[in-house]
């Protein structure tokens, strides 16, 4: 290389280097403190403003700390792709349910690459669990932790959510995401403090995550199309559970959801599948449960169309949505009851293509038992359970 092209190369260089520190917004920059005290979250907002209507890809830095944020709202579209970056940061929602009036503490949408690492939110929810006061109105709204919506070909990853004052995190209508070690806990007593919940997408993977709470880990809502969980730990909470569905009309199908390599630790349930009774028609379909580990879970796998928490609905009729392609394979370990697998399907549309292989569940020492109703399971390999009388 000649000296000018030595010079022009270097220029250039640096130029990269200066426009890409240029979209490198630092919270601190924007107001924020870090004392765990003031309101951060306006110094957030600016920062996300900054880094997405800048030029890509755009940066948003939540150095190392503890802050304090209320409730924040971040929308795209943006210039490009854009990154978070809150590793070795802490951030606290205030524990007082009345300083939200929205659904959500942080919400996230409508942004196509967005890379999310590492952060800790805390959503302090102890006091508002312990009433259920603001679920009897209608005027009062739980603030999710983290909200995203409308997001595609994002990834997720590193990130802890802890103690949420409703959901954890809520996924809906955003398609083709990853999720990369999610670290989620609140207790097992706490209060519709569901892990993961997915709605109204197609194309989502979560692998080697870690989930512990007082409500379903991963709920699968209508719509949920294409998931991959692999590698998940579930426990305390309510297990792995697609549906309910079936209580409104004219909810999208669940379809394509493989469950693989996943661990459930005393938990209310393994996987599950539940639907309403006397509910409006849909469809569950193509749906894969292996190699999954139970440790002591009262329903290691259940299929419950019956499904009536609280007396919320009338039984007697059957319920409407169809299952069909479902399979169980390679599950083992041990059951908290008796009757390690239920299949409880619908009189009226009887599940279809049910598949169960190689299901090793134990009660106190001995094979554990199983119930089948209007399921006719096709029941291969070894079994260490009691079969149902198909
Ligand atoms: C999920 O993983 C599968 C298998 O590795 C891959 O084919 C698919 O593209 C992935 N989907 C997403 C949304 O990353
Ligand atoms: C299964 O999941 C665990 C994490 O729970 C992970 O460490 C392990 O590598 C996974 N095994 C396979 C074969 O994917
Ligand atoms: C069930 O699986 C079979 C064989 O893989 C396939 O031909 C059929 O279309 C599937 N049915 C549904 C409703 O997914
Ligand atoms: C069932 O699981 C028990 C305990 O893990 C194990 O000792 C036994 O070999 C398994 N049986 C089969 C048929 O896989």
């Amino acid at each position: 290389m000649d000296k000018i092209g030595y010079i022009r190369s270097t220029v250039y260089f640096l130029l990269l280097i200066a426009t890409n520190n240029a979209a490198i917004v630092d919270i601190k920059t924007k107001g924020a403190k870090g004392d765990g005290i003031t309101d951060d979250g306006p110094a957030i907002m600016k920062a996300w403003k900054e880094a997405c209507e800048g030029p890509p890809p755009g940066s948003l830095l939540i150095p190392p700390g503890t802050y304090m944020s209320l409730a924040v709202e971040l929308n795209g579209p943006c210039k490009g792709p854009l990154a978070i970056n809150a590793n070795g940061a802490t951030i606290k929602a205030p524990p007082e349910l009345a300083k939200f009036t929205t659904e959500s503490w942080f919400s996230i949408r409508g942004v196509d690459k967005l890379t999310m690492t590492g952060g800790t939110f805390d959503g302090q929810g102890q006091e508002t669990w312990k009433s259920t006061k603001c679920q009897e109105t209608t005027k009062c709204q739980i603030p999710v932790n983290l909200r995203f919506s409308n997001l595609r070909n994002s990834l997720f990853k590193d990130i802890t959510s802890i103690n949420s004052k409703n959901f954890h995190i809520s996924l809906r209508g955003s398609d083709n995401n990853r999720m990369e070690n999610i670290n989620i806990n609140a207790p097992g007593n706490s209060l519709n403090t569901d892990g993961i919940h997915i709605a109204k997408l197609n194309g989502l993977n979560i692998t080697n995550s870690k989930i512990g709470t007082g409500d379903d880990c991963i709920s699968f809502g209508e719509g949920s199309r294409n998931i991959r969980i692999e590698g998940v730990s579930c426990g305390p909470g309510h297990g792995f559970s697609i549906g309910s569905l079936g209580k409104f009309p004219n909810e999208e199908p669940v379809e394509g959801i493989l469950l693989k390599n996943c661990t459930v630790n005393g938990a209310i349930n393994g996987v599950r599948i539940k639907t309403w009774p006397n509910s409006h028609p849909g469809f569950v379909r193509d749906i894969h449960f292996e190699d999954i580990i139970i440790n002591n879970v009262q329903n290691p796998v259940i299929v419950d169309q019956e499904y009536c928490p609280n007396k919320a609905c009338t039984k007697g009729a059957p319920s409407k949505v169809k299952l069909t392609n479902v399979s169980f394979r390679r599950i083992r370990g041990t059951s908290a009851s008796k009757v390690a697998m239920k299949l409880i399907c619908s009189a009226e549309v009887p599940c279809e293509n049910v598949e169960v292989a190689d299901i090793n569940l134990t009660f106190n020492g001995g094979p554990a038992t199983s119930q089948c109703t209007n399921a006719k399971p096709k029941i291969t390999g070894q079994n260490v359970l009691g079969v149902c009388a198909a």
